[in-house]
Protein backbone atom coordinates (compact mmCIF):
# COMPACT_ATOMS: atom_id res chain seq x y z
CA UNK A 1 0.00 0.00 0.00
CA UNK A 2 0.92 3.52 -0.56
CA UNK A 3 1.72 5.63 2.37
CA UNK A 4 1.79 8.72 0.53
CA UNK A 5 -1.47 10.38 0.12
CA UNK A 6 -2.97 8.37 2.37
CA UNK A 7 -5.65 8.85 5.45
CA UNK A 8 -4.95 6.93 8.61
CA UNK A 9 -5.52 6.55 11.95
CA UNK A 10 -3.62 5.48 14.57
CA UNK A 11 -4.78 4.46 18.11
CA UNK A 12 -2.62 5.67 20.98
CA UNK A 13 -0.43 8.10 19.87
CA UNK A 14 -0.06 10.57 22.90
CA UNK A 15 3.04 8.73 23.81
CA UNK A 16 5.90 6.33 22.16
CA UNK A 17 5.07 3.68 19.13
CA UNK A 18 1.52 5.36 19.02
CA UNK A 19 3.34 8.78 18.59
CA UNK A 20 6.12 7.81 16.15
CA UNK A 21 3.32 5.89 13.66
CA UNK A 22 1.45 9.09 13.64
CA UNK A 23 4.99 11.56 13.09
CA UNK A 24 6.26 8.96 10.43
CA UNK A 25 3.29 8.44 8.60
CA UNK A 26 3.15 12.71 8.03
CA UNK A 27 6.58 12.70 7.20
CA UNK A 28 6.29 9.92 4.60
CA UNK A 29 3.04 11.84 3.05
CA UNK A 30 0.05 10.94 4.26
CA UNK A 31 -2.73 13.09 3.10
CA UNK A 32 -4.32 13.23 7.10
CA UNK A 33 -3.49 11.61 10.62
CA UNK A 34 -5.80 11.37 13.10
CA UNK A 35 -4.12 10.69 16.21
CA UNK A 36 -6.19 9.15 18.44
CA UNK A 37 -6.29 9.01 22.73
CA UNK A 38 -8.05 8.50 25.71
CA UNK A 39 -6.95 11.71 26.47
CA UNK A 40 -6.51 13.82 23.05
CA UNK A 41 -5.64 16.69 25.02
CA UNK A 42 -1.95 15.35 25.68
CA UNK A 43 -1.41 14.57 21.44
CA UNK A 44 1.34 16.78 20.70
CA UNK A 45 1.48 16.02 16.83
CA UNK A 46 1.48 19.56 14.36
CA UNK A 47 -0.44 18.63 11.40
CA UNK A 48 -2.34 15.55 12.86
CA UNK A 49 -6.09 15.65 13.19
CA UNK A 50 -6.52 14.93 17.18
CA UNK A 51 -9.76 12.90 18.22
CA UNK A 52 -10.86 11.34 21.32
CA UNK A 53 -10.84 7.42 21.23
CA UNK A 54 -10.91 4.52 23.67
CA UNK A 55 -11.06 1.00 21.99
CA UNK A 56 -13.00 -0.52 24.70
CA UNK A 57 -15.84 2.35 24.62
CA UNK A 58 -18.30 1.24 22.37
CA UNK A 59 -19.37 4.53 21.76
CA UNK A 60 -15.74 6.20 21.52
CA UNK A 61 -14.91 3.78 18.64
CA UNK A 62 -18.46 4.57 16.87
CA UNK A 63 -17.65 8.11 17.42
CA UNK A 64 -13.92 8.10 15.76
CA UNK A 65 -15.49 6.08 12.86
CA UNK A 66 -18.41 8.19 11.74
CA UNK A 67 -15.59 11.12 12.23
CA UNK A 68 -13.07 9.40 10.16
CA UNK A 69 -15.27 7.98 7.13
CA UNK A 70 -12.26 8.67 4.93
CA UNK A 71 -9.70 6.18 6.61
CA UNK A 72 -7.58 3.53 4.44
CA UNK A 73 -5.01 3.00 6.71
CA UNK A 74 -5.82 1.54 10.13
CA UNK A 75 -2.87 1.08 12.91
CA UNK A 76 -4.08 -0.58 15.71
CA UNK A 77 -1.09 0.26 18.31
CA UNK A 78 -3.39 1.27 21.60
CA UNK A 79 -2.61 -1.24 24.19
CA UNK A 80 -1.95 -2.04 27.77
CA UNK A 81 0.94 -4.07 29.84
CA UNK A 82 -0.26 -4.89 33.28
CA UNK A 83 1.97 -7.13 34.39
CA UNK A 84 -0.14 -9.51 35.44
CA UNK A 85 -0.30 -13.54 36.03
CA UNK A 86 -2.50 -16.21 35.01
CA UNK A 87 -3.20 -18.14 38.10
CA UNK A 88 -3.29 -15.53 40.27
CA UNK A 89 -3.10 -12.29 38.96
CA UNK A 90 -5.91 -10.06 39.10
CA UNK A 91 -8.39 -11.16 36.85
CA UNK A 92 -10.19 -7.72 36.74
CA UNK A 93 -6.67 -6.50 35.10
CA UNK A 94 -6.74 -10.14 33.09
CA UNK A 95 -10.00 -9.10 31.51
CA UNK A 96 -8.96 -5.59 31.05
CA UNK A 97 -5.77 -6.60 29.22
CA UNK A 98 -8.06 -8.69 26.82
CA UNK A 99 -10.84 -5.83 26.56
CA UNK A 100 -8.31 -3.59 25.27
CA UNK A 101 -6.01 -5.87 22.68
CA UNK A 102 -8.36 -8.61 21.63
CA UNK A 103 -12.32 -6.96 21.70
CA UNK A 104 -10.53 -3.46 21.41
CA UNK A 105 -8.56 -4.35 17.87
CA UNK A 106 -12.31 -6.08 17.00
CA UNK A 107 -14.46 -3.27 17.58
CA UNK A 108 -11.84 -1.01 15.59
CA UNK A 109 -11.92 -3.25 12.99
CA UNK A 110 -15.56 -3.95 12.92
CA UNK A 111 -16.40 -0.53 12.88
CA UNK A 112 -13.74 0.52 10.23
CA UNK A 113 -13.80 -2.34 7.75
CA UNK A 114 -16.89 -0.89 5.85
CA UNK A 115 -15.00 2.35 6.03
CA UNK A 116 -11.79 0.88 4.16
CA UNK A 117 -14.15 -0.81 1.81
CA UNK A 118 -15.90 2.06 0.52
CA UNK A 119 -11.79 3.73 0.11
CA UNK A 120 -10.89 0.95 -1.92
CA UNK A 121 -9.82 -1.69 0.15
CA UNK A 122 -6.59 -0.14 2.77
CA UNK A 123 -4.91 -1.32 4.79
CA UNK A 124 -5.25 -2.33 8.47
CA UNK A 125 -1.89 -3.07 10.67
CA UNK A 126 -1.83 -4.72 14.28
CA UNK A 127 0.54 -4.57 16.38
CA UNK A 128 1.31 -7.20 17.75
CA UNK A 129 4.60 -9.07 20.03
CA UNK A 130 6.75 -11.49 20.42
CA UNK A 131 4.62 -12.56 23.55
CA UNK A 132 2.24 -13.22 20.14
CA UNK A 133 4.04 -16.39 20.70
CA UNK A 134 6.01 -16.50 23.54
CA UNK A 135 5.31 -16.38 27.34
CA UNK A 136 6.55 -14.50 30.26
CA UNK A 137 6.12 -15.20 33.40
CA UNK A 138 5.08 -12.25 35.42
CA UNK A 139 2.97 -10.63 32.29
CA UNK A 140 0.91 -13.60 31.09
CA UNK A 141 -2.14 -12.45 30.98
CA UNK A 142 -0.80 -9.94 28.33
CA UNK A 143 0.58 -13.22 26.68
CA UNK A 144 -2.82 -14.16 25.98
CA UNK A 145 -4.04 -11.58 24.56
CA UNK A 146 -1.20 -11.05 22.15
CA UNK A 147 -1.74 -14.73 20.94
CA UNK A 148 -5.22 -13.71 20.14
CA UNK A 149 -4.76 -10.70 18.55
CA UNK A 150 -2.24 -12.62 16.13
CA UNK A 151 -5.31 -14.87 16.07
CA UNK A 152 -7.27 -12.35 15.08
CA UNK A 153 -5.01 -10.44 12.71
CA UNK A 154 -5.14 -14.50 11.08
CA UNK A 155 -8.43 -14.38 11.07
CA UNK A 156 -9.63 -11.03 9.87
CA UNK A 157 -7.07 -11.65 6.67
CA UNK A 158 -9.08 -13.96 5.57
CA UNK A 159 -12.00 -12.23 5.80
CA UNK A 160 -11.44 -9.37 4.10
CA UNK A 161 -9.40 -10.23 1.27
CA UNK A 162 -12.66 -10.49 -0.53
CA UNK A 163 -12.53 -6.41 -0.17
CA UNK A 164 -9.14 -5.83 -0.77
CA UNK A 165 -7.95 -5.39 2.51
CA UNK A 166 -4.32 -5.67 3.37
CA UNK A 167 -3.93 -6.99 6.88
CA UNK A 168 -0.93 -6.63 8.19
CA UNK A 169 0.24 -8.19 11.94
CA UNK A 170 3.51 -6.78 13.32
CA UNK A 171 5.60 -8.88 15.47
CA UNK A 172 8.94 -7.18 17.68
CA UNK A 173 10.28 -7.89 21.37
CA UNK A 174 10.93 -5.47 23.91
CA UNK A 175 11.19 -1.60 22.78
CA UNK A 176 12.42 0.72 24.53
CA UNK A 177 9.05 3.08 25.22
CA UNK A 178 8.46 5.05 28.20
CA UNK A 179 6.04 2.61 29.54
CA UNK A 180 8.85 -0.41 28.65
CA UNK A 181 11.64 0.93 30.46
CA UNK A 182 9.36 1.62 33.26
CA UNK A 183 8.30 -2.25 33.54
CA UNK A 184 12.22 -2.84 33.17
CA UNK A 185 13.27 -0.94 36.25
CA UNK A 186 10.33 -2.10 38.08
CA UNK A 187 9.45 -5.58 37.54
CA UNK A 188 12.51 -6.96 36.40
CA UNK A 189 14.75 -4.53 38.63
CA UNK A 190 16.42 -3.41 36.13
CA UNK A 191 18.63 -6.29 35.01
CA UNK A 192 16.74 -8.90 32.67
CA UNK A 193 16.77 -6.02 30.37
CA UNK A 194 19.19 -3.63 29.67
CA UNK A 195 18.30 -0.68 27.48
CA UNK A 196 21.13 -1.72 24.88
CA UNK A 197 18.72 -4.98 24.22
CA UNK A 198 15.90 -2.97 23.71
CA UNK A 199 14.86 -1.60 20.35
CA UNK A 200 14.76 1.68 19.09
CA UNK A 201 10.53 2.41 18.64
CA UNK A 202 11.36 4.56 15.67
CA UNK A 203 13.58 1.66 13.94
CA UNK A 204 10.49 -0.40 14.63
CA UNK A 205 7.58 2.45 13.35
CA UNK A 206 10.34 2.21 10.02
CA UNK A 207 10.29 -1.15 9.05
CA UNK A 208 6.45 -1.76 10.36
CA UNK A 209 5.56 1.39 7.65
CA UNK A 210 8.05 0.00 5.19
CA UNK A 211 6.69 -3.62 5.49
CA UNK A 212 2.82 -2.26 4.48
CA UNK A 213 4.43 -0.89 2.12
CA UNK A 214 5.87 -3.65 0.63
CA UNK A 215 2.26 -5.34 1.17
CA UNK A 216 3.64 -7.81 3.80
CA UNK A 217 0.85 -9.91 5.86
CA UNK A 218 3.32 -10.11 9.01
CA UNK A 219 6.27 -8.54 9.99
CA UNK A 220 9.16 -10.22 11.78
CA UNK A 221 10.98 -6.39 12.87
CA UNK A 222 13.31 -7.53 14.73
CA UNK A 223 15.39 -10.70 16.20
CA UNK A 224 13.10 -11.46 18.80
CA UNK A 225 10.16 -11.84 16.65
CA UNK A 226 12.42 -14.01 14.31
CA UNK A 227 13.23 -16.08 17.23
CA UNK A 228 9.87 -16.46 18.45
CA UNK A 229 7.97 -17.08 15.39
CA UNK A 230 11.04 -19.88 14.77
CA UNK A 231 10.37 -21.58 18.54
CA UNK A 232 6.78 -22.65 17.24
CA UNK A 233 8.15 -25.63 15.23
CA UNK A 234 10.26 -26.81 18.07
CA UNK A 235 9.72 -28.56 21.58
CA UNK A 236 6.68 -26.11 23.47
CA UNK A 237 9.76 -25.55 26.49
CA UNK A 238 11.13 -23.40 24.05
CA UNK A 239 7.64 -21.00 23.96
CA UNK A 240 9.42 -18.46 26.63
CA UNK A 241 10.61 -15.36 25.86
CA UNK A 242 14.57 -15.33 26.76
CA UNK A 243 15.11 -11.50 27.72
CA UNK A 244 19.39 -12.08 28.32
CA UNK A 245 19.78 -13.94 24.99
CA UNK A 246 17.77 -13.20 22.35
CA UNK A 247 18.94 -9.23 21.49
N1 LIG B 1 7.15 -1.45 24.08
C1 LIG B 1 7.35 -2.73 23.84
O1 LIG B 1 8.34 -3.34 24.27
C2 LIG B 1 6.38 -3.50 22.98
C3 LIG B 1 6.79 -4.74 22.46
C4 LIG B 1 5.90 -5.45 21.66
C5 LIG B 1 4.62 -4.92 21.40
N2 LIG B 1 4.26 -3.72 21.93
C6 LIG B 1 2.91 -3.22 21.60
O2 LIG B 1 3.04 -1.96 20.99
C7 LIG B 1 1.89 -1.16 21.27
C8 LIG B 1 2.32 0.17 21.86
O3 LIG B 1 3.18 -0.10 22.97
P1 LIG B 1 3.92 1.07 23.77
O4 LIG B 1 5.10 0.44 24.43
O5 LIG B 1 4.09 2.26 22.91
O6 LIG B 1 2.82 1.30 24.90
P2 LIG B 1 2.51 2.55 25.84
O7 LIG B 1 3.66 3.47 25.94
O8 LIG B 1 1.96 1.98 27.11
O9 LIG B 1 1.35 3.27 25.04
C9 LIG B 1 0.15 2.63 24.90
C10 LIG B 1 -0.81 3.60 24.27
O10 LIG B 1 -2.08 2.92 24.17
C11 LIG B 1 -3.05 3.76 24.75
N3 LIG B 1 -4.17 2.99 25.25
C12 LIG B 1 -4.19 2.05 26.22
N4 LIG B 1 -5.45 1.59 26.39
C13 LIG B 1 -6.24 2.26 25.49
C14 LIG B 1 -7.60 2.25 25.18
N5 LIG B 1 -8.47 1.45 25.83
N6 LIG B 1 -8.06 3.05 24.18
C15 LIG B 1 -7.20 3.86 23.52
N7 LIG B 1 -5.89 3.95 23.79
C16 LIG B 1 -5.42 3.15 24.77
C17 LIG B 1 -2.32 4.50 25.85
O11 LIG B 1 -3.06 5.62 26.25
P3 LIG B 1 -3.10 6.17 27.78
O12 LIG B 1 -1.96 7.15 27.89
O13 LIG B 1 -4.45 6.79 27.90
O14 LIG B 1 -2.92 4.99 28.69
C18 LIG B 1 -1.03 4.85 25.12
O15 LIG B 1 -1.24 5.94 24.28
C19 LIG B 1 1.02 -1.98 22.22
O16 LIG B 1 0.03 -2.65 21.48
C20 LIG B 1 1.99 -2.99 22.79
O17 LIG B 1 1.34 -4.17 23.21
C21 LIG B 1 5.10 -2.99 22.71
Amino acid sequence: MRLHGATALVSGTNRDLGRHFAEQLLHRGAAKVYATARRPELVDLPGAEVLPLDITDPASVAAAAAAAGDVDLLVNNAGVSLGVNLVDGDLDKIRMTLDTHFYGTLAMIRAFAPILAANGGGAILNVLSVLSFQSFDGNNAYAVAKSAQWSLTNGVRLELAGQGTLVTGLVFGPTATETMKAYAEKVMEGGALPHGVMNDPADIVRTALDGVEAGKIEILADSFGATAKASLAGDPRAFVLETASAG
